[in-house]
Protein backbone atom coordinates (compact mmCIF):
# COMPACT_ATOMS: atom_id res chain seq x y z
CA UNK A 1 0.00 0.00 0.00
CA UNK A 2 0.92 3.64 -0.41
CA UNK A 3 0.93 5.70 2.39
CA UNK A 4 1.82 9.54 2.22
CA UNK A 5 4.88 10.82 4.13
CA UNK A 6 4.67 14.42 5.21
CA UNK A 7 6.58 17.48 5.75
CA UNK A 8 4.80 20.17 7.04
CA UNK A 9 5.97 23.58 6.32
CA UNK A 10 5.57 26.46 9.32
CA UNK A 11 2.18 27.40 8.87
CA UNK A 12 1.61 23.23 9.25
CA UNK A 13 0.86 22.72 5.59
CA UNK A 14 2.11 19.74 3.60
CA UNK A 15 4.95 20.22 1.13
CA UNK A 16 5.84 17.31 0.32
CA UNK A 17 3.48 13.76 -0.45
CA UNK A 18 5.82 11.40 -1.59
CA UNK A 19 6.36 7.68 -0.13
CA UNK A 20 5.58 4.01 -0.47
CA UNK A 21 6.15 2.99 2.56
CA UNK A 22 4.07 0.23 4.03
CA UNK A 23 2.00 1.15 7.51
CA UNK A 24 4.36 -0.80 9.86
CA UNK A 25 7.13 0.71 7.76
CA UNK A 26 6.12 4.09 8.28
CA UNK A 27 6.55 4.17 12.20
CA UNK A 28 8.83 5.15 14.58
CA UNK A 29 11.09 3.12 16.55
CA UNK A 30 9.22 -0.92 16.66
CA UNK A 31 9.55 -1.75 20.40
CA UNK A 32 8.89 -5.17 19.36
CA UNK A 33 12.43 -5.54 18.19
CA UNK A 34 13.82 -4.84 22.03
CA UNK A 35 15.95 -7.26 23.54
CA UNK A 36 15.52 -8.58 26.63
CA UNK A 37 18.47 -7.37 28.06
CA UNK A 38 17.17 -4.03 27.65
CA UNK A 39 14.69 -3.89 29.94
CA UNK A 40 16.75 -3.46 32.62
CA UNK A 41 18.17 -0.02 31.19
CA UNK A 42 18.67 2.08 34.27
CA UNK A 43 18.47 5.60 32.50
CA UNK A 44 19.73 8.30 34.66
CA UNK A 45 17.32 10.70 36.92
CA UNK A 46 16.66 13.98 35.04
CA UNK A 47 15.33 17.34 36.66
CA UNK A 48 11.79 17.29 36.38
CA UNK A 49 10.15 20.29 34.22
CA UNK A 50 8.74 22.33 37.02
CA UNK A 51 9.77 25.65 36.49
CA UNK A 52 10.34 26.31 32.45
CA UNK A 53 7.56 27.79 30.71
CA UNK A 54 5.95 26.15 27.97
CA UNK A 55 5.11 28.96 25.84
CA UNK A 56 8.50 29.34 25.07
CA UNK A 57 9.14 25.81 23.68
CA UNK A 58 8.38 25.51 20.05
CA UNK A 59 6.45 22.85 19.31
CA UNK A 60 8.10 19.36 18.35
CA UNK A 61 11.73 20.84 19.53
CA UNK A 62 13.18 20.30 22.68
CA UNK A 63 15.35 22.85 23.85
CA UNK A 64 16.34 21.27 26.98
CA UNK A 65 18.76 18.15 27.58
CA UNK A 66 18.02 15.02 26.91
CA UNK A 67 15.24 13.31 29.14
CA UNK A 68 15.72 9.64 30.50
CA UNK A 69 13.08 9.13 27.88
CA UNK A 70 14.79 10.35 25.01
CA UNK A 71 17.75 8.47 26.11
CA UNK A 72 15.69 5.50 26.31
CA UNK A 73 13.81 6.23 23.01
CA UNK A 74 17.09 7.08 21.29
CA UNK A 75 18.22 3.48 22.19
CA UNK A 76 15.18 2.09 20.81
CA UNK A 77 15.47 3.65 17.83
CA UNK A 78 19.18 2.81 17.44
CA UNK A 79 18.10 -0.85 18.10
CA UNK A 80 15.34 -0.78 15.91
CA UNK A 81 17.91 0.06 12.98
CA UNK A 82 20.20 -3.29 13.99
CA UNK A 83 17.51 -5.74 14.76
CA UNK A 84 16.00 -7.34 11.69
CA UNK A 85 12.56 -6.96 11.19
CA UNK A 86 9.56 -9.64 11.24
CA UNK A 87 8.81 -10.76 14.92
CA UNK A 88 6.05 -10.15 16.82
CA UNK A 89 5.74 -8.44 20.14
CA UNK A 90 3.61 -11.23 22.37
CA UNK A 91 5.77 -14.32 22.95
CA UNK A 92 6.47 -13.88 26.87
CA UNK A 93 2.56 -14.78 28.14
CA UNK A 94 1.20 -18.47 28.83
CA UNK A 95 0.77 -19.81 25.73
CA UNK A 96 4.58 -18.50 24.55
CA UNK A 97 7.71 -20.16 24.86
CA UNK A 98 9.38 -16.87 26.76
CA UNK A 99 10.30 -18.13 29.98
CA UNK A 100 9.79 -15.81 33.03
CA UNK A 101 8.27 -16.77 36.89
CA UNK A 102 4.42 -16.25 36.40
CA UNK A 103 2.47 -15.05 39.55
CA UNK A 104 0.29 -17.06 40.40
CA UNK A 105 -2.26 -14.67 39.61
CA UNK A 106 -1.90 -14.54 36.18
CA UNK A 107 -2.91 -18.31 35.33
CA UNK A 108 -6.55 -17.20 37.05
CA UNK A 109 -6.55 -14.20 35.22
CA UNK A 110 -6.13 -15.88 31.32
CA UNK A 111 -8.81 -18.34 32.79
CA UNK A 112 -11.08 -15.71 33.83
CA UNK A 113 -10.38 -13.86 30.41
CA UNK A 114 -10.70 -16.59 28.73
CA UNK A 115 -14.98 -17.00 30.45
CA UNK A 116 -15.53 -13.34 29.98
CA UNK A 117 -15.03 -14.39 25.85
CA UNK A 118 -18.52 -13.71 23.79
CA UNK A 119 -19.08 -15.14 20.54
CA UNK A 120 -21.22 -14.35 17.73
CA UNK A 121 -22.19 -17.14 15.08
CA UNK A 122 -19.16 -19.29 16.46
CA UNK A 123 -16.55 -16.76 16.48
CA UNK A 124 -14.97 -14.77 19.27
CA UNK A 125 -15.69 -10.52 18.88
CA UNK A 126 -15.27 -9.40 22.09
CA UNK A 127 -14.92 -10.06 26.35
CA UNK A 128 -17.84 -9.08 28.27
CA UNK A 129 -17.88 -6.13 31.26
CA UNK A 130 -18.09 -8.06 34.07
CA UNK A 131 -18.95 -11.62 34.84
CA UNK A 132 -20.31 -11.40 37.89
CA UNK A 133 -23.83 -12.96 38.27
CA UNK A 134 -24.52 -11.62 41.88
CA UNK A 135 -25.47 -7.82 41.14
CA UNK A 136 -28.12 -6.39 38.26
CA UNK A 137 -27.00 -7.15 35.45
CA UNK A 138 -27.84 -3.82 33.66
CA UNK A 139 -25.50 -3.41 30.50
CA UNK A 140 -22.34 -5.18 32.13
CA UNK A 141 -23.34 -8.36 29.88
CA UNK A 142 -22.44 -6.06 26.73
CA UNK A 143 -19.34 -5.79 25.09
CA UNK A 144 -17.62 -2.59 25.54
CA UNK A 145 -15.86 -0.73 23.26
CA UNK A 146 -13.47 0.91 26.09
CA UNK A 147 -13.19 -2.31 28.46
CA UNK A 148 -12.22 -4.21 25.21
CA UNK A 149 -9.38 -2.67 24.73
CA UNK A 150 -6.85 -4.25 27.68
CA UNK A 151 -8.23 -7.28 26.48
CA UNK A 152 -7.36 -6.65 23.45
CA UNK A 153 -4.13 -5.82 23.62
CA UNK A 154 -3.94 -8.73 26.52
CA UNK A 155 -4.88 -10.81 23.31
CA UNK A 156 -2.28 -8.92 20.53
CA UNK A 157 0.50 -9.93 23.68
CA UNK A 158 -0.22 -13.24 23.53
CA UNK A 159 0.25 -14.17 20.10
CA UNK A 160 -3.89 -14.57 19.59
CA UNK A 161 -4.80 -11.57 16.97
CA UNK A 162 -8.44 -13.17 15.62
CA UNK A 163 -10.43 -12.25 18.03
CA UNK A 164 -8.92 -8.14 17.98
CA UNK A 165 -9.67 -8.40 14.11
CA UNK A 166 -13.14 -10.00 14.84
CA UNK A 167 -13.99 -7.22 16.73
CA UNK A 168 -12.76 -4.38 14.60
CA UNK A 169 -14.91 -5.75 11.84
CA UNK A 170 -18.06 -6.17 13.99
CA UNK A 171 -17.82 -2.79 15.33
CA UNK A 172 -17.29 -1.62 11.95
CA UNK A 173 -20.74 -3.17 11.09
CA UNK A 174 -22.41 -1.60 13.48
CA UNK A 175 -21.00 1.72 12.98
CA UNK A 176 -22.61 2.22 9.17
CA UNK A 177 -26.60 1.23 12.00
CA UNK A 178 -29.00 4.07 11.38
CA UNK A 179 -28.53 5.54 15.01
CA UNK A 180 -31.48 7.16 16.17
CA UNK A 181 -32.45 8.36 19.97
CA UNK A 182 -35.96 9.79 19.48
CA UNK A 183 -36.39 11.64 16.26
CA UNK A 184 -33.09 12.94 16.05
CA UNK A 185 -30.29 10.98 14.09
CA UNK A 186 -26.85 10.57 15.19
CA UNK A 187 -23.44 11.26 12.79
CA UNK A 188 -23.03 9.03 10.68
CA UNK A 189 -19.22 8.21 12.14
CA UNK A 190 -20.60 7.22 15.69
CA UNK A 191 -19.39 3.97 17.55
CA UNK A 192 -21.33 2.30 20.17
CA UNK A 193 -20.40 2.42 23.34
CA UNK A 194 -20.94 -1.43 23.73
CA UNK A 195 -23.16 -4.33 22.14
CA UNK A 196 -24.24 -7.74 22.77
CA UNK A 197 -25.50 -10.52 21.13
CA UNK A 198 -28.70 -12.03 21.30
CA UNK A 199 -29.13 -16.01 21.37
CA UNK A 200 -33.32 -16.95 20.27
CA UNK A 201 -32.93 -20.80 20.81
CA UNK A 202 -36.10 -21.35 19.49
CA UNK A 203 -35.30 -20.05 15.95
CA UNK A 204 -31.35 -20.98 16.79
CA UNK A 205 -30.53 -17.83 15.26
CA UNK A 206 -27.85 -15.32 16.79
CA UNK A 207 -28.07 -11.29 16.69
CA UNK A 208 -26.14 -7.99 17.40
CA UNK A 209 -27.61 -5.03 19.23
CA UNK A 210 -25.82 -2.44 19.83
CA UNK A 211 -25.51 0.86 21.80
CA UNK A 212 -25.16 4.13 20.58
CA UNK A 213 -25.71 6.35 23.99
CA UNK A 214 -29.84 5.73 23.00
CA UNK A 215 -29.93 3.48 26.18
CA UNK A 216 -27.10 4.36 28.29
CA UNK A 217 -27.73 6.13 31.19
CA UNK A 218 -28.03 10.06 30.64
CA UNK A 219 -28.41 9.36 26.69
CA UNK A 220 -25.14 10.39 25.90
CA UNK A 221 -23.05 9.36 22.95
CA UNK A 222 -19.35 7.09 23.59
CA UNK A 223 -17.30 9.99 22.05
CA UNK A 224 -14.46 7.82 23.22
CA UNK A 225 -15.24 4.23 21.60
CA UNK A 226 -14.63 6.18 18.05
CA UNK A 227 -10.94 6.65 18.72
CA UNK A 228 -10.16 3.45 21.04
CA UNK A 229 -11.25 2.17 17.70
CA UNK A 230 -8.64 3.44 15.91
CA UNK A 231 -6.13 3.27 18.11
CA UNK A 232 -6.75 -0.54 18.53
CA UNK A 233 -6.58 -0.57 14.58
CA UNK A 234 -3.31 0.45 14.86
CA UNK A 235 -2.38 -1.43 17.83
CA UNK A 236 -3.49 -4.46 15.45
CA UNK A 237 -1.53 -3.24 12.87
CA UNK A 238 1.69 -3.03 14.77
CA UNK A 239 1.72 -6.13 16.12
CA UNK A 240 0.83 -8.50 13.85
CA UNK A 241 2.67 -6.75 11.35
CA UNK A 242 -0.13 -7.61 9.40
CA UNK A 243 -1.62 -4.04 7.22
CA UNK A 244 -4.00 -5.67 5.00
CA UNK A 245 -6.81 -5.27 7.84
CA UNK A 246 -6.50 -1.36 8.27
CA UNK A 247 -6.19 -1.10 4.15
CA UNK A 248 -9.51 -2.91 4.04
CA UNK A 249 -12.14 -0.08 1.95
CA UNK A 250 -14.35 -0.51 4.62
CA UNK A 251 -12.23 0.00 7.31
CA UNK A 252 -10.60 3.29 5.60
CA UNK A 253 -13.82 4.23 5.60
CA UNK A 254 -14.64 4.18 8.99
CA UNK A 255 -11.62 5.80 9.91
CA UNK A 256 -12.89 8.85 7.59
CA UNK A 257 -16.47 8.76 9.87
CA UNK A 258 -15.25 8.85 12.70
CA UNK A 259 -12.56 11.75 11.60
CA UNK A 260 -15.31 13.18 9.92
CA UNK A 261 -17.11 13.95 13.49
CA UNK A 262 -14.37 15.70 14.85
CA UNK A 263 -12.64 17.58 11.70
CA UNK A 264 -15.69 19.20 10.93
CA UNK A 265 -15.54 22.98 10.80
CA UNK A 266 -18.42 24.49 13.18
CA UNK A 267 -18.13 27.43 16.17
CA UNK A 268 -15.18 26.44 17.78
CA UNK A 269 -12.16 29.41 18.50
CA UNK A 270 -10.43 26.08 20.32
CA UNK A 271 -8.66 22.88 18.40
CA UNK A 272 -9.81 20.67 21.54
CA UNK A 273 -13.17 18.80 21.18
CA UNK A 274 -16.16 20.11 22.60
CA UNK A 275 -18.04 17.65 24.81
CA UNK A 276 -21.36 16.47 27.11
CA UNK A 277 -20.98 15.14 30.55
CA UNK A 278 -20.31 11.21 30.48
CA UNK A 279 -19.05 10.96 27.17
CA UNK A 280 -16.36 8.82 28.08
CA UNK A 281 -15.22 6.34 30.84
CA UNK A 282 -16.44 8.60 33.36
CA UNK A 283 -19.90 8.36 31.62
CA UNK A 284 -22.14 9.86 34.32
CA UNK A 285 -22.02 13.42 35.41
CA UNK A 286 -19.22 14.31 36.67
CA UNK A 287 -18.59 17.97 35.38
CA UNK A 288 -16.55 16.59 32.74
CA UNK A 289 -18.46 18.22 29.82
CA UNK A 290 -16.56 20.89 28.29
CA UNK A 291 -13.27 20.16 26.92
CA UNK A 292 -12.30 16.98 29.04
CA UNK A 293 -8.82 15.76 29.12
CA UNK A 294 -9.51 12.07 28.70
CA UNK A 295 -11.27 13.48 25.25
CA UNK A 296 -8.44 15.51 24.15
CA UNK A 297 -5.65 13.33 24.62
CA UNK A 298 -7.21 10.06 23.38
CA UNK A 299 -8.52 12.76 20.01
CA UNK A 300 -4.42 13.27 19.93
CA UNK A 301 -3.79 9.95 19.82
CA UNK A 302 -6.27 8.69 17.50
CA UNK A 303 -5.41 11.40 14.90
CA UNK A 304 -1.83 10.44 15.26
CA UNK A 305 -2.85 6.73 14.47
CA UNK A 306 -5.23 7.99 11.89
CA UNK A 307 -2.08 9.01 10.29
CA UNK A 308 0.10 6.39 9.70
CA UNK A 309 -3.54 4.26 8.96
CA UNK A 310 -4.93 6.25 6.06
CA UNK A 311 -4.07 5.40 2.61
CA UNK A 312 -2.95 8.15 0.43
CA UNK A 313 -5.65 8.25 -2.06
CA UNK A 314 -7.75 11.09 -2.97
CA UNK A 315 -10.00 11.49 0.04
CA UNK A 316 -6.89 9.85 2.89
CA UNK A 317 -5.02 13.12 1.67
CA UNK A 318 -7.60 15.43 2.31
CA UNK A 319 -8.12 13.79 5.98
CA UNK A 320 -4.25 13.34 6.68
CA UNK A 321 -3.67 17.40 5.55
CA UNK A 322 -6.43 18.14 8.51
CA UNK A 323 -5.40 15.83 10.94
CA UNK A 324 -1.54 17.51 10.58
CA UNK A 325 -3.05 20.88 10.82
CA UNK A 326 -4.78 19.85 13.69
CA UNK A 327 -1.99 18.39 15.73
CA UNK A 328 -0.17 21.07 15.28
CA UNK A 329 -3.20 23.48 16.95
CA UNK A 330 -3.82 20.38 19.82
CA UNK A 331 -0.36 20.05 21.27
CA UNK A 332 0.15 23.98 20.91
CA UNK A 333 -3.33 24.41 23.10
CA UNK A 334 -2.84 21.67 25.22
CA UNK A 335 0.75 22.07 25.83
CA UNK A 336 0.52 25.83 26.82
CA UNK A 337 -2.97 25.78 28.27
CA UNK A 338 -3.89 22.64 30.45
CA UNK A 339 -0.37 22.19 31.41
CA UNK A 340 0.01 22.92 35.26
CA UNK A 341 3.14 22.70 37.36
CA UNK A 342 4.12 25.33 40.50
CA UNK A 343 4.81 28.05 38.38
CA UNK A 344 2.27 28.18 36.08
CA UNK A 345 0.12 27.54 39.23
CA UNK A 346 1.47 30.45 40.47
CA UNK A 347 0.56 32.53 37.35
CA UNK A 348 -2.41 32.00 37.46
CA UNK A 349 -2.89 32.80 41.33
CA UNK A 350 -1.31 36.51 40.15
CA UNK A 351 -3.81 36.46 37.17
CA UNK A 352 -5.20 39.98 36.47
CA UNK A 353 -9.13 39.56 34.74
CA UNK A 354 -10.98 41.36 32.43
CA UNK A 355 -8.31 41.51 30.05
CA UNK A 356 -9.33 42.07 26.60
CA UNK A 357 -7.58 41.91 23.12
CA UNK A 358 -4.48 39.36 22.15
CA UNK A 359 -2.32 40.71 24.80
CA UNK A 360 -4.60 39.32 27.21
CA UNK A 361 -2.26 36.76 29.38
CA UNK A 362 -5.22 35.47 31.05
CA UNK A 363 -6.79 34.50 28.15
CA UNK A 364 -9.59 32.39 29.48
CA UNK A 365 -10.78 34.91 31.99
CA UNK A 366 -9.76 32.66 34.54
CA UNK A 367 -10.74 34.06 38.34
CA UNK A 368 -7.80 33.67 40.55
CA UNK A 369 -10.67 33.16 43.82
CA UNK A 370 -11.92 29.94 41.87
CA UNK A 371 -8.79 28.12 42.32
CA UNK A 372 -9.50 24.87 44.86
CA UNK A 373 -7.79 25.75 47.99
CA UNK A 374 -6.23 21.82 47.81
CA UNK A 375 -4.62 22.39 44.35
CA UNK A 376 -1.66 24.63 46.37
CA UNK A 377 -0.71 21.30 48.47
CA UNK A 378 -1.51 19.28 46.20
CA UNK A 379 1.20 20.60 43.41
CA UNK A 380 4.96 19.26 44.28
CA UNK A 381 8.34 21.26 43.90
CA UNK A 382 8.70 18.94 40.85
CA UNK A 383 6.18 17.89 38.85
CA UNK A 384 3.21 18.80 37.00
CA UNK A 385 -0.16 17.40 35.00
CA UNK A 386 -2.79 17.91 32.38
CA UNK A 387 -5.34 19.89 34.23
CA UNK A 388 -9.28 18.06 33.72
CA UNK A 389 -10.62 20.90 31.57
CA UNK A 390 -9.91 24.27 30.04
CA UNK A 391 -12.89 26.55 29.31
CA UNK A 392 -14.31 29.94 29.69
CA UNK A 393 -13.64 31.14 33.11
CA UNK A 394 -13.04 27.78 33.77
CA UNK A 395 -10.32 25.69 34.55
CA UNK A 396 -10.96 22.25 36.76
CA UNK A 397 -7.88 21.47 38.38
CA UNK A 398 -8.72 17.87 39.39
CA UNK A 399 -6.27 14.95 38.24
CA UNK A 400 -7.50 12.62 35.70
CA UNK A 401 -5.67 9.91 35.15
CA UNK A 402 -6.69 8.41 31.67
CA UNK A 403 -5.72 11.38 29.74
CA UNK A 404 -2.43 12.16 31.84
CA UNK A 405 -1.46 8.55 30.44
CA UNK A 406 -2.79 9.10 27.12
CA UNK A 407 -0.93 12.45 26.94
CA UNK A 408 2.63 10.30 27.57
CA UNK A 409 1.73 7.57 25.38
CA UNK A 410 0.89 9.25 22.28
CA UNK A 411 4.06 12.15 23.00
CA UNK A 412 1.17 15.07 23.70
CA UNK A 413 2.71 15.69 26.48
CA UNK A 414 6.93 16.55 25.42
CA UNK A 415 9.46 14.68 27.18
CA UNK A 416 10.15 17.14 29.87
CA UNK A 417 5.71 17.02 30.52
CA UNK A 418 5.99 13.06 30.84
CA UNK A 419 8.81 13.55 33.04
CA UNK A 420 7.12 16.01 35.35
CA UNK A 421 3.87 13.58 35.33
CA UNK A 422 5.51 10.68 36.60
CA UNK A 423 7.76 13.04 39.24
CA UNK A 424 3.85 13.97 40.36
CA UNK A 425 2.76 10.19 40.77
CA UNK A 426 5.61 9.64 42.60
CA UNK A 427 5.55 12.40 45.32
CA UNK A 428 1.85 11.98 45.52
CA UNK A 429 1.76 8.36 45.87
CA UNK A 430 -0.62 8.49 48.77
CA UNK A 431 -3.03 10.32 47.10
CA UNK A 432 -3.05 9.14 43.78
CA UNK A 433 -2.12 5.02 44.30
CA UNK A 434 -2.64 5.02 47.67
CA UNK A 435 -3.32 0.88 48.50
CA UNK A 436 -5.09 0.00 45.52
CA UNK A 437 -4.00 1.29 42.15
CA UNK A 438 -5.19 3.86 41.09
CA UNK A 439 -7.30 6.76 41.16
CA UNK A 440 -9.68 7.68 38.33
CA UNK A 441 -9.50 11.46 39.25
CA UNK A 442 -8.42 13.47 42.07
CA UNK A 443 -9.69 14.71 44.47
CA UNK A 444 -12.94 13.42 44.84
CA UNK A 445 -15.60 16.39 44.77
CA UNK A 446 -18.12 16.63 48.33
CA UNK A 447 -21.35 18.33 49.78
CA UNK A 448 -22.56 21.51 47.86
CA UNK A 449 -20.18 20.81 45.96
CA UNK A 450 -21.28 17.05 44.80
CA UNK A 451 -24.64 18.55 44.78
CA UNK A 452 -24.34 21.10 42.15
CA UNK A 453 -22.16 19.12 39.90
CA UNK A 454 -22.95 15.57 40.01
CA UNK A 455 -26.66 16.30 40.31
CA UNK A 456 -26.69 14.40 43.74
CA UNK A 457 -25.41 11.09 41.89
CA UNK A 458 -25.75 8.60 45.30
CA UNK A 459 -23.17 6.01 42.56
CA UNK A 460 -20.44 9.13 42.58
CA UNK A 461 -20.56 9.60 46.15
CA UNK A 462 -16.95 11.11 47.60
CA UNK A 463 -13.95 9.25 46.84
CA UNK A 464 -16.58 6.46 45.25
CA UNK A 465 -16.86 5.18 41.44
CA UNK A 466 -15.79 7.80 39.37
CA UNK A 467 -15.52 10.63 41.88
CA UNK A 468 -12.19 10.01 43.56
CA UNK A 469 -12.16 5.90 42.91
CA UNK A 470 -9.58 3.89 42.61
CA UNK A 471 -9.95 2.01 39.19
CA UNK A 472 -7.09 -1.28 39.26
CA UNK A 473 -7.99 -1.39 35.14
CA UNK A 474 -5.87 1.64 34.97
CA UNK A 475 -3.08 0.26 35.54
CA UNK A 476 -1.98 -0.91 32.54
CA UNK A 477 -1.59 2.66 31.58
CA UNK A 478 0.30 3.15 34.26
CA UNK A 479 2.59 1.08 33.57
CA UNK A 480 3.04 1.99 29.99
CA UNK A 481 3.16 5.35 30.95
CA UNK A 482 6.39 4.65 32.94
CA UNK A 483 8.10 2.10 30.53
CA UNK A 484 7.80 4.78 28.11
CA UNK A 485 9.46 7.42 30.52
CA UNK A 486 11.91 5.27 31.87
CA UNK A 487 10.65 4.59 35.11
CA UNK A 488 9.55 0.91 35.04
CA UNK A 489 10.04 0.36 39.38
CA UNK A 490 6.45 2.65 39.69
CA UNK A 491 4.78 0.41 37.98
CA UNK A 492 6.03 -2.51 39.61
CA UNK A 493 5.55 -0.89 43.33
CA UNK A 494 1.75 0.03 41.90
CA UNK A 495 1.95 -4.01 40.40
CA UNK A 496 2.51 -5.33 43.99
CA UNK A 497 -0.02 -3.43 45.74
CA UNK A 498 -3.07 -4.71 43.34
CA UNK A 499 -1.30 -8.61 43.51
CA UNK A 500 -1.94 -8.23 47.55
CA UNK A 501 -5.56 -7.97 47.18
CA UNK A 502 -7.13 -8.04 43.18
CA UNK A 503 -7.85 -11.63 43.32
CA UNK A 504 -8.35 -12.37 46.70
CA UNK A 505 -11.27 -9.59 46.45
CA UNK A 506 -12.76 -11.00 43.18
CA UNK A 507 -11.10 -8.47 40.41
CA UNK A 508 -13.41 -5.91 41.64
CA UNK A 509 -14.86 -2.81 39.22
CA UNK A 510 -13.39 -0.28 41.79
CA UNK A 511 -12.40 0.30 44.84
CA UNK A 512 -13.65 3.38 47.15
CA UNK A 513 -11.99 5.63 49.89
CA UNK A 514 -9.09 7.90 50.13
CA UNK A 515 -6.84 4.94 49.94
CA UNK A 516 -8.72 2.93 47.78
CA UNK A 517 -9.06 0.64 50.32
CA UNK A 518 -12.80 -0.67 50.23
CA UNK A 519 -13.99 -2.92 47.47
CA UNK A 520 -16.23 -0.16 45.92
CA UNK A 521 -20.03 0.48 46.78
CA UNK A 522 -21.88 -0.75 43.93
CA UNK A 523 -18.73 -2.32 42.06
CA UNK A 524 -18.61 -5.58 39.58
CA UNK A 525 -16.76 -8.47 40.55
CA UNK A 526 -15.16 -10.44 38.00
CA UNK A 527 -14.76 -7.15 35.86
CA UNK A 528 -12.90 -8.25 33.02
CA UNK A 529 -10.65 -4.76 32.30
CA UNK A 530 -9.43 -4.81 35.79
CA UNK A 531 -8.45 -8.57 34.73
CA UNK A 532 -7.14 -7.93 31.13
CA UNK A 533 -5.38 -4.28 32.96
CA UNK A 534 -3.72 -6.23 34.92
CA UNK A 535 -2.43 -8.88 32.73
CA UNK A 536 -0.99 -6.21 30.06
CA UNK A 537 0.51 -4.51 32.80
CA UNK A 538 2.41 -7.96 33.39
CA UNK A 539 3.38 -8.60 30.29
CA UNK A 540 4.55 -4.83 29.40
CA UNK A 541 7.13 -5.05 32.23
CA UNK A 542 7.87 -8.28 31.34
CA UNK A 543 8.66 -7.55 27.89
CA UNK A 544 9.09 -3.83 27.04
CA UNK A 545 8.55 -4.61 23.71
CA UNK A 546 5.41 -4.32 23.55
CA UNK A 547 4.94 -0.98 24.33
CA UNK A 548 5.12 0.09 20.32
CA UNK A 549 1.27 -1.07 20.60
CA UNK A 550 0.23 1.25 21.81
CA UNK A 551 3.54 4.64 22.14
CA UNK A 552 4.17 7.04 19.64
CA UNK A 553 7.89 8.71 20.19
CA UNK A 554 7.47 12.78 20.22
CA UNK A 555 5.83 14.32 16.88
CA UNK A 556 7.38 12.09 14.50
CA UNK A 557 5.08 12.23 11.66
CA UNK A 558 4.80 15.68 12.28
CA UNK A 559 8.57 15.74 11.39
CA UNK A 560 10.16 14.44 8.23
CA UNK A 561 12.36 11.21 9.46
CA UNK A 562 15.55 11.41 7.13
CA UNK A 563 16.33 7.49 7.84
CA UNK A 564 13.20 6.75 6.53
CA UNK A 565 12.88 8.13 3.07
CA UNK A 566 15.24 10.18 1.00
CA UNK A 567 12.78 11.66 -0.99
CA UNK A 568 11.30 14.00 1.86
CA UNK A 569 11.74 18.12 1.35
CA UNK A 570 12.30 20.48 4.01
C1 LIG B 1 -19.06 1.86 33.93
C2 LIG B 1 -17.81 2.68 33.62
C3 LIG B 1 -17.53 2.64 32.13
C4 LIG B 1 -17.43 1.21 31.67
C5 LIG B 1 -18.68 0.43 32.03
C6 LIG B 1 -18.57 -1.03 31.73
O1 LIG B 1 -20.18 2.46 33.40
O2 LIG B 1 -17.96 3.99 34.03
O3 LIG B 1 -16.35 3.36 31.85
O4 LIG B 1 -17.21 1.17 30.29
O5 LIG B 1 -18.93 0.56 33.42
O6 LIG B 1 -17.57 -1.62 32.46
Amino acid sequence: MSLLAVDVSQNGSIKNVDSSRSVVEMEEFDFSRLPDRLRTLNMERQRSFDERSLAEIPIGLSPHPPSRADNFNRVLDHLDSIFSPGRRSGFNTPSSNFVYEPHPMTAEAWETLRRSLVYFRGRPVGTIAALDSSEEKLNYDQVFVRDFVPSALAFLMNGEPEIVKNFILKTLRLQSWEKKIDRFQLGEGVMPASFKVLHDPARNTETLIADFGESAIGRVAPVDSGFWWIILLRAYTKSTGDSSLAEMHECQKGMRLILSLCLSEGFDTFPTLLCADGCCMIDRRMGVYGYPIEIQALFFMALRCALVLLKQDTQGKEFIERIIKRLHALSYHMRNYFWLDLKQLNDIYRYKTEEYSHTAVNKFNVMPDSLPEWVFDFMPIHGGYFIGNVGPSKMDFRWFCLGNCIAILSSLATPEQATAIMDLIESRWEELVGDMPLKVCYPAIENHEWRIVTGCDPKNTRWSYHNGGSWPVLLWLLTAACIKTGRPQIARRAIELAEARLSKDGWPEYYDGKLGRYIGKQARRYQTWSISGYLVAKMMLEDPSHLGMVAHEEDKQLKPVLKRSSSWTF
